[in-house]
């Protein structure tokens, strides 16, 4: 039997994103999001335009999309709570949010220089993106939603999690990325069933192109 219901939230599972951007006087920020969805070389992330990272991306056109592996969730959740922004906005500091300047050091984060942009990477994330925004789109008007479509130019990976031989792989039974599901933090479970399209993207003999 199914049930009508109205859920406060839909967040089925996606990966947990820390994104560095640098504040208007230099000073990086760091948050952590969920809304995010790849396609190609390219990303959309769904954030809130009252957050100093939406702010940031929109002046400065740069950010580096940092993925924890599972065993960070502490570290992510101790940036649960916080803004960048000062003062914090009326219905966060409702809920609870306070300032933050130093979210590295809160986190107990490292941060590590990009090779193409200004905002640093977190040392400890083994998938570490560095990305330009190319548009940004209202969501939901007329919310304060933003989906900010950024492009990735440098890809960083720990050698820990690529395919045995394969300097373009990810191995993904090597890597347990931090799942946000319902407000919740979790990670993945082993491999279910083998997959029919993994040949056609992965390292295979006479792989396809990975364009869409
Ligand atoms: C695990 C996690 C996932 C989150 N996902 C999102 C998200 O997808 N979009 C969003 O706008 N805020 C999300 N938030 C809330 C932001 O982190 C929050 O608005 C924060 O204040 C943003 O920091 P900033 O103002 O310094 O940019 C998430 C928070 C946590 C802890």
């Amino acid at each position: 039997m199914h049930k009508v219901v109205e859920p406060k939230i839909l967040y089925f599972g996606t990966p947990v994103v820390l994104i560095s951007t640098l504040n208007e006087d230099n000073s990086v920020n760091l948050a952590p999001m969920s809304s995010a969805w790849w396609l190609n070389q390219s990303c959309m992330l769904g954030m809130s335009s009252t957050s100093q990272t939406v702010i940031n991306l929109l002046r400065e056109r740069e950010c580096v999309l940092n993925l924890p592996s599972s065993d960070l969730a502490h570290a992510v959740d101790r940036l649960a709570l916080l803004t960048g922004r000062n003062p914090v906005p009326e219905r966060k500091a409702n809920v609870g949010y306070q300032f933050e300047p130093n979210k590295f050091e809160t986190a107990k984060l490292t941060p590590q220089d990009s090779d193409l942009i200004r905002p640093p990477r977190v040392a400890e994330c083994p998938v570490q993106l560095e990305a330009i925004v190319e548009q940004v789109h209202n969501f939901e008007l007329p919310s304060s939603l933003k989906a900010i479509e950024v492009k990735i130019i440098r890809v960083h990976i720990d050698e820990q999690i690529l395919m045995t031989g394969e300097n373009n792989y990810i191995d993904p039974e090597k890597w347990s990325p931090l799942i946000m599901n319902f407000c919740e933090f979790f990670g993945l479970s082993s491999k279910l069933h083998p997959s029919r399209l993994a040949p056609v993207f992965g390292p295979s003999p006479g792989s396809v192109s990975k364009s869409n």
